[in-house]
């Protein structure tokens, strides 16, 4: 039976979505609508359970118009990127027939149905952690359950990549490669899993959110600029990014963390010098960035061989994954020595996440924070308050839905948010 305003039943679905952190960095478009990319990337996809989207998508034919709510707020679906990934969802939807519920909805009625959206980070959406990587994703994935799409996870990771370029990697778990392609219209610019989440569980990340007063310049503004102004970006993605690709490749499936690390702090710092080399430059690390960047790298080579890699994102926050457990718990220790709370913080809210390593490094209160010895690669120079907080985290799963209706974010009756 055809679909009906005076009907009033609501259907939805409910999914979450991880956040990733690339090791061969996305920076600067070949196509700025389509979000095409003038080199592929690789990212490793962060535990949800410490930092995901969860977002609930309804439909209704009760709903007058498409709205979205954000963490509790309604914000507006009226731009481009929004747009092009609910046109394309909507292109690909197919009959749904929930028989439980008696709903028919055929692949023509989605033309005219308007659907709800609410999404919510588990992780402060300020704090510059890849948070439109995870909400465009999780976007996609939700609707394209909600509208019975029958395309596989990287189809739809090219409708992700139109809402926000590092957004097509979080469709999958483990490490992920985003293919530029070759295709003018972008069809064969998606991601694809190199690896699943367990192929290298060792690893720990630990995520430093650095203190920062200044409003860094966007991605999107600031790798358009780069690609109108810097020639080091042409030669970075014409002769470095192949190379370093097939490398990076090479020591995933290896699992060589020596060559891992090596590339991932190469290429971070390559990504930032492409930055500097805009006109006019772009400054995204901090002198706490570049402290963490000296502790690292003279511990690593203290060691002889790398413990610890660092990148960094378009913003001062240091992302640092580390080649086992016991190097974590070191690290962790000489990060909160060098970098510890102000006085007023409670450790709870200082070191968030898998709150184990932590408990490894032997500190349960703050007191053994300021018990902790010196570390001996920056002298025990102390930055107090420099960093807002940290997570402890490790290589996660890709989308999954939830069917746990407390978890859902609008009211299953209403199709509002709760
Ligand atoms: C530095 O995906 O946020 O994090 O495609 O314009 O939305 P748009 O940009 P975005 O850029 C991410 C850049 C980066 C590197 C990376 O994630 O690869």
């Amino acid at each position: 039976w055809p679909v009906d305003e005076s009907q009033k039943w609501v259907l939805m679905v409910t999914a979450q979505t991880p956040t990733n952190i690339a090791v061969i960095k996305y920076w600067g478009k070949r196509d700025e609508k389509l979000i095409l990319p003038v080199n592929d990337s690789i990212s490793v996809t962060l535990d949800p359970e410490h930092l995901c989207t969860t977002t609930t998508v309804s439909v209704s034919p009760a709903f007058t118009q498409d709205r979205m709510w954000l963490n509790g707020e309604e914000i507006s679906l009226s731009g481009g990127r929004f747009q092009s990934c609910l046109r394309e969802i909507r292109s690909r939807a197919c009959d749904v027939h929930d028989k439980e519920k008696g709903i028919k909805i055929t692949k023509k009625d989605w033309d005219k149905l308007h659907v709800h959206i609410a999404s919510y980070n588990n992780f402060p959406t300020a704090a510059g952690l890849a948070s439109s990587a995870a909400g465009f994703a999780c976007l996609v994935f939700a609707l394209g359950k909600l509208m019975n799409v029958n395309e596989d996870q990287s189809q739809l990771s090219a409708i992700a990549r139109q809402g926000s370029g590092s957004a097509c990697r979080s469709l999958y778990g483990g490490f992920v490669k985003w293919i530029m392609g070759k295709d003018e219209k972008g069809t064969d610019s998606l991601a694809v899993q190199l690896a699943d989440e367990k192929h290298w569980d060792e690893l720990v990340i630990i995520i430093a959110v650095v203190s920062s007063r200044q409003k860094e310049t966007s991605s999107t503004t600031g790798m358009r600029d780069t690609v109108e102004t810097s020639l080091l970006l042409q030669h970075r993605a014409k002769e470095v990014v192949p190379k370093r690709i097939l490398k990076m490749e090479e020591a995933i499936r290896n699992r060589d963390f020596a060559s891992f690390a090596q590339l991932t702090c190469t290429d971070s710092n390559q990504f930032h010098a492409v930055c500097l080399d805009t006109c006019p430059p772009i400054f995204y690390m901090n002198d706490t960035s570049h402290r963490i960047i000296s502790l690292v790298e003279k511990w690593n080579r203290s060691e002889g061989t790398p413990q610890v890699a660092y990148t960094f994102d378009a913003g001062p926050n240091a992302v640092m994954i580390a080649r086992d457990r016991k190097t974590a718990t070191l690290l962790l220790q000489k990060l909160l020595y060098t970098f510890p709370p102000n006085s007023d913080a409670d450790l709870n809210s200082f070191v968030l996440g898998d709150k184990s390593i932590l408990k490894d490094a032997g500190i349960n209160a703050l007191e053994d924070i300021e018990a902790l010895p010196p570390p001996s690669e920056i002298k025990g120079q102390k930055y107090r308050g420099d960093v807002s907080y940290f997570i402890c985290t490790r290589p996660g799963r890709g989308p999954v839905l939830l069917s746990d209706e407390t978890q859902f974010l609008l009211n299953p009756e209403t199709g509002l948010p709760k």
